[in-house]
């Protein structure tokens, strides 16, 4: 059996492959603490539980759900966007429900990219705006998020064959894997190229609700302007515990929305009625919820911030996300350091070279585990450093 050429030309997805390595560790009985994945450790709200337990028993959530979604789905969006954010959404052509962010932006390539047109892609960035573009047979050209730039890429510095094959434009913040919040200016440069190259700019929002120190994360939407070149990805997964849910919203420019929805009438049937109810409520009646896992996540970034600075490792703690982006210690690069750590010491950190050629030289921390496992995660890798 001979996988499509189209499979072959991505690499293994980062996340099954660590998870390859740590099933292999347990199996040999090792304690392996994983500081991988960005899957947060604590139950959803239980609104949300309930929300849906009582939607399940409704026969009325059992037959096919529409692509378009619930009217109650998309006026809860609406209502959100408006109080969280000033952004106006019409629920009727400006709001689709979204099976997570990660299908979303996936099938954007299917609607949006012709073989050998580009997408334009952060790098480092979160894997699927490089391996969508290719699955689809386009090509993702990489923007450069360096440090010194706040980790907004250089849009004026886009090779000028790129940009005329560009047909989207990906942007994160705060964002994956930086833990960066939107560098000031960035959006308003973002939606002057997308008028002027005919690109639509796609904001992956699935971090703006986890923030810190006083830290409000804007929308993308609430720019002049933005609606008319671009989309925004919302997901419920990180900032309210439902990454099991598949729960998304892609919000935005009506045509790009309208291409979107004809694409997915194709590709699946909706998402599931009980979980749209649930979803609503969350976005009704649950911003005390995420402000507490802000919380939960500030108190365990200090954590692994003031221990990492204790041991010589120069990181700057985050505005925003669920991750620690640190430079590896001198003598390594992003995956030898990662797999000494996890030879040595049981835990498992993302190799920063993972997520494009510009997160060589660092390594990614996800918050996602309990106080005490972190503190020992961080004590092994001391313990790890000294040895
Ligand atoms: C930037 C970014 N976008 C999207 C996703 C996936 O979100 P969802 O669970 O909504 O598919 C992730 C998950 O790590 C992410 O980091």
């Amino acid at each position: 059996m001979k996988p499509s050429s189209r499979l072959e030309r991505i690499p293994p997805y980062l996340f099954a492959e660590l998870e390859r390595k740590i099933a292999a560790k347990k199996e040999q009985g090792i304690d392996v603490i994983s500081l991988g994945i960005g899957d947060p450790d604590t139950p959803s709200a239980d609104l949300t539980v309930e929300t849906l337990r009582a939607a399940a028993a409704d026969p009325g959530t059992h037959q096919y759900p529409s692509n378009r979604g619930r009217p109650e789905f998309r006026e809860a969006v609406a209502a959100f966007y408006e109080r969280r954010f000033g952004v106006e959404l019409d629920p009727a052509t400006e709001i689709v429900p979204a099976l997570g962010a990660k299908e979303c932006v996936f099938n954007l390539n299917l609607a949006f990219l012709d073989v050998d047109d580009v997408a334009l892609a952060a790098d480092p960035g979160y894997p699927v705006y490089t391996g969508g573009p290719l699955l689809v047979g386009a090509e993702p050209v990489l923007m450069p998020l360096l440090p010194e730039r706040g980790f907004a890429p250089d849009l004026g510095a886009i090779d000028a064959r790129a940009r005329d094959r560009a047909r989207l434009m990906y942007l994160n913040y705060p964002n994956n894997p930086t833990g960066a919040v939107a560098p000031e200016g960035l959006f308003e440069e973002a939606v002057e190229f997308g008028r002027a190259n005919d690109v639509l700019v796609v904001h992956d929002a699935s971090y703006t609700e986890t923030t810190f120190d006083g830290y409000v994360a804007p929308s993308f939407l609430a720019t002049a302007g933005a609606k008319e070149v671009g989309v925004e990805v919302f997901s419920l997964s990180k900032g309210y515990n439902m990454t099991g849910w598949r729960a998304a919203a892609i919000v935005g420019n009506p045509e790009a929305i309208e291409a979107y929805w004809r694409l997915k009438t194709n590709i699946d049937s909706g998402m599931f009625d009980a979980v749209q109810l649930a979803a609503a409520a969350t976005l009704e009646r649950c911003d005390d919820f995420a402000r507490e896992m802000s919380a939960v996540y500030r108190r365990r970034r200090d954590l692994v911030c003031d221990a990492l600075r204790a041991i010589g490792v120069d990181v700057t703690p985050p505005k925003g996300t669920i991750y620690i982006w640190a430079p590896v210690p001198d003598g390594y690069d992003s995956a030898s350091y990662a797999e000494h750590v996890l030879e040595e010491s049981g835990v498992v950190v993302s190799p920063g070279g993972a997520y494009g050629p510009n997160g060589e030289g660092f390594f990614r921390i996800s918050l996602t585990v309990p106080d005490e496992r972190l503190t020992e995660a961080v004590e092994r890798l001391r313990s790890s450093l000294a040895g």
